[in-house]
Order: C-alpha cells, then sequence, then structure tokens
C-alpha cells in the first residue's frame, strides 16, 4: 500500500536533498526563531520546493511543515515535513542533516522517508511494509545488554528550562552504556536506530516534523518505538524512545515521563 505516495516522497526528498547540497558550506542567510533556533535560507528553499510538490500531485492532501506550519496534523491525509533536520549542524558546516518527510493518515505515519544528501543515503518505510535503505531492507540491531549499547540523543532548543530533567538521565545513560552521541538530527538519529547503528535514541520536547518519517522507520526495522513510559509512540508526544525493542524495558526504567 501506499506505493505512489512512497515514491513520490522518496523522489521530492531527494530533489529538496539537493537544493541543500547547493547551499552546503556557503554563505548563509542566518534568520532567528528563538535565540539557538535558526533557520537559513537553504530550509526555506527546501521548504517551498516540498510544497510546490505536494500541491502539484497530491492537490487534495493537507501539509505540516515546519517553516510554514499548516493543517491541524491529527484529521485526514497530511504531509508531515521537515525540509532541513539538522540546520544547526548545516549552517555550521557540519556535514549531517536530512530531509524528513511523512504522510500521516488522522495522525498514523504511512510512509516515512529521510534522505541524508552528503551520503546519498534514503531512509524509507511503509506501514506494514518494512523498512529500507536505499532500497536494500534494514534492521534494528541484536544487543541486549545495555552496556554494550551505542545511545544517541538530542536537546531541545529551550534547555533552559529543562535541563534538570535531563540531565540525570543522560548521566545514568552515560554510565550505563557503551557511549552516547548528540548527532543533532532526530530524523537521522531514528534511521540509525532502525539500521542497528545505535542501540538507543531518546528525546524531549520533538515536532511532529521531526519524528513522523523516522519513527515509522525505526518501527518497520523491527524497533520499539514509545514515550518514556513505554506507551505507544503518537507524533505530537512530549518524548520518544526508540530502540531495538530489546533495551526497552530498561531503557524505560532510566527514564522519567515528562510531567504535561
Ligand atoms: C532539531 C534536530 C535536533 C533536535 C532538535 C530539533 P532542526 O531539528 O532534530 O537533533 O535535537 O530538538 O529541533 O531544528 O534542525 O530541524
Ligand atoms: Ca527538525
Ligand atoms: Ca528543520
Amino acid at each position: 500500500m501506499f506505493e505512489k505516495e512512497a515514491k513520490f516522497a522518496v523522489e521530492v526528498a531527494k530533489n529538496a536533498g539537493q537544493i541543500l547540497l547547493e547551499r552546503f558550506r556557503k554563505k548563509h542567510n542566518i534568520t532567528f526563531k528563538g535565540p539557538v533556533d535558526l533557520v537559513t535560507e537553504a530550509d526555506l528553499a527546501s521548504e517551498k520546493f516540498i510544497r510546490k510538490e505536494i500541491e502539484k500531485n497530491f492537490p487534495a492532501d493537507s501539509m505540516h511543515g515546519e517553516e510554514s506550519g499548516g493543517s491541524d496534523f491529527s484529521k485526514g491525509r497530511v504531509w508531515v515535513f521537515d525540509p532541513l533536520d539538522g540546520t544547526t549542524n548545516f549552517a555550521h558546516g557540519l556535514p549531517i542533516f536530512a530531509v524528513s518527510i511523512a504522510l500521516c493518515i488522522d495522525g498514523m505515519s504511512k510512509v516515512g522517508v529521510v534522505y541524508q544528501p552528503l551520503l546519498k543515503e534514503c531512509f524509507s518505510a511503509t506501514e506494514k511494509g518494512g523498512a529500507f535503505l536505499n532500497g536494500e531492507p534494514i534492521s534494528v540491531s541484536h544487543r541486549a545488554k545495555i552496556s554494550e549499547a551505542l545511545a544517541v540523543t538530542g536537546f531541545p532548543y529551550n534547555t533552559a528550562s529543562c535541563i534538570n530533567g535531563i540531565m540525570p538521565e543522560l548521566r545514568k545513560m552515560i554510565i550505563q552504556t557503551r557511549g552516547v552521541r548528540r548527532l543533532g538530527s532526530a530524523a537521522m538519529d531514528l534511521c540509525y536506530v532502525a539500521a542497528g547503528y545505535f542501540d538507543i535514541f531518546w528525546e524531549i520536547d520533538l515536532k511532529p516534523w521531526d519524528v513522523a518519517a523516522g519513527a515509522l522507520i525505526a518501527s518497520e526495522a523491527g524497533g520499539k518505538v514509545s514515550d518514556y513510559s513505554g506507551e505507544p509512540h503518537s507524533i505530537d508526544r512530549k518524548e520518544i524512545l526508540a530502540t531495538n525493542s530489546y533495551l526497552h524495558e530498561e531503557v524505560v526504567k532510566i527514564l522519567k515521563p515528562v510531567q504535561s
């Protein structure tokens, strides 16, 4: 199912990735959404391109993109996308960023595509159809000991207000795992759990466009994706935990759910 949409999302993500590549390590025109929350001309150009393609190919569908917002993603067919996930990396010339595009129906991801243009790596999944990297099936790791796990996390832009909640968990994860990384692209973090490079990913305060594609890819690759209490993930949750499934219960015991 959703073959047409998946093919379209792959094509659009690759072309949007090309837009980013053409602007990578060039002089940027940077504006600010918050003190450390940047937007570059590449975010805007990629968003504009993705919107135009969706309007042309699926005129009846709605859209929800990071830079220009849009429809309520919890109802009907909505394309939820991040035109550049990893903006801070991109703006500093670090080669870790991606385009993320998902089709959600009534808030549930049905198609997910994450494209990393520098490595030309395209991660994709459709609901119940498995997960792929450049068309080849991928699956999560089989590591079952937390002491052998490589974990990744991220920090929201409003760190000052949540630092006290983040630090105790980070401390425990650093001590108990083989290592903790912070890549700066949640979409890629999720795909790297899907491909078995990471065993655990956790983060608070992500937005639907950060996770709508990657969470589907991680779960279709055999991972488990939930909130911090182990309850099923949904794209508007305050927290996300994605693991290779073997380590899930153990990590749930470490993480404390965010109070809403
Ligand atoms: C950010 C990245 C980062 C995560 C932030 C996100 P952006 O998205 O995914 O890894 O830690 O919380 O906002 O702003 O680069 O699209
Ligand atoms: Ca993002
Ligand atoms: Ca973004």
